[in-house]
């Protein structure tokens, strides 16, 4: 019988999903990962992991709309890290129903499998989405909440009901708060991947939403480790809490642009496309995190400087092999 502790993850097969299955690996963990329904019987981003990495990972399709796979996710987890959602904001304008089943309904359903199963720890993720733009910098935990998108809403309804969930019943739930993450395998909805897609396709004018908001980039491995850090530290420092996960740096989207053409060695041109553009009042326009707490609960500090993150991003999407799984002509909701 292996004696390692096990580890379930909701949205395993997405982008951060995944990071974190490979450091619960190499943290000596074994993963029973969720990856959604879908008639492909694609499992994400998972199917591109090492099989030295797979060797340790189950992996179920589900869905945490659905209490019953939920509860055969949770059965027997030492710690769950509950991550799926439905993470997009355009497209949350357009079908907000669906957020809140996911973001909402799933959530709760994840609630209820860890307090009637008994599971020792549960990582509930929410945003910094929910923060809205800043009214004071850097954010602490302690800053208001206003949910500026649909999105931002049923994120922080989800982390109502944790807090709920552990006021109410003693649930032992954390929830970690990731600023901006980029990265390897990041979605064409993300800025950083759409700059870098669009370049590394060929294009030189390159379209864009609003350049001027700002925020806080962390890199994948770091956020990856903050929810390392808070699934595994004593109890007492960190269950029933909130905290945030961000590097304290602010860059503004325009700014990000031209440091990814020296990267590249590109001179871009941006042409601002109204579709990209969000209504003014849902435009989060400021975010930098203040990670203090989080930091000194669990020791948890990025490793990344952007411009690092940045290059090894780059790195990813210029391998004609990776580029070749998104499409980079549309624009991707
Ligand atoms: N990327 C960021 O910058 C960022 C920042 C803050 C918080 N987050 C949060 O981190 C988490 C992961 O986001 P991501 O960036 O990896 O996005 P992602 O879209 O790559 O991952 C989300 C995963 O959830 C899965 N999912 C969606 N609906 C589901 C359902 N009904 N049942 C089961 N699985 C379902 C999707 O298939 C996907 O793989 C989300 O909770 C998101 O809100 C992300």
């Amino acid at each position: 019988m292996n004696s390692a502790p096990l580890a379930a993850v909701t949205g395993a097969e997405g982008f951060i999903g995944s990071h974190l299955t490979e450091a619960l690996v190499a943290s000596g963990h074994r993963v029973r990962a969720m990856a959604q329904y879908n008639s492909f019987s694609s499992y994400g981003w998972l199917e591109t992991l090492s099989k030295d990495v797979l060797e340790h990972v189950e992996i179920e399709l589900g869905d945490v709309r659905d209490p019953g796979s939920v509860r055969a996710l949770v059965e027997g987890a030492d710690c769950v890290y509950h991550l799926a959602a439905l993470i997009a904001i355009p497209y949350s304008y357009r079908a907000p129903h669906s957020y809140v089943d996911t973001n909402v309904t799933g959530t709760l359903n994840v609630l209820e499998a860890v307090r009637t199963l008994g599971t020792p720890r549960l990582v509930h993720t929410s945003t910094s989405e929910t923060y809205g733009t800043a009214l004071t910098v850097p954010i602490t935990e302690d800053h208001p909440i206003n949910t500026q998108s649909p999105y931002a809403a049923s994120k922080a309804g989800g982390d109502r009901l944790a807090d709920s969930y552990h006021a109410s019943f003693g649930t032992p739930v954390v929830t970690l708060r990731p600023f901006n993450t980029y990265g390897p395998r990041q979605s064409m909805r993300a800025v950083i991947p759409s700059v870098i897609g669009q370049v590394a396709a060929g294009a030189r004018t390159i379209t864009l939403g609003d350049l001027r908001p700002t925020r806080d980039f962390t890199y994948v491995e770091d956020t990856a480790q903050a929810f390392l850090a808070v699934g595994t530290a004593e109890a007492a420092q960190v269950v029933g809490r909130t905290f945030n996960a961000g590097t304290g740096g602010e860059t503004a989207v325009g700014d990000l642009v031209a440091m990814i053409g020296k990267l590249m060695d590109a001179t871009i041109a941006v042409r601002e496309d109204a579709q990209r553009v969000r209504p003014a009042n849902s435009e989060v326009m400021r975010l930098v995190a203040d990670a203090t707490r989080l930091r000194g609960a669990t020791g948890w500090k990025p490793a990344h400087e952007l411009e690092q993150g940045l290059a090894r991003t780059v790195d990813f999407f210029c391998d004609p092999a990776n580029l070749a799984r998104y499409k980079t002509d549309i624009y991707n909701i």
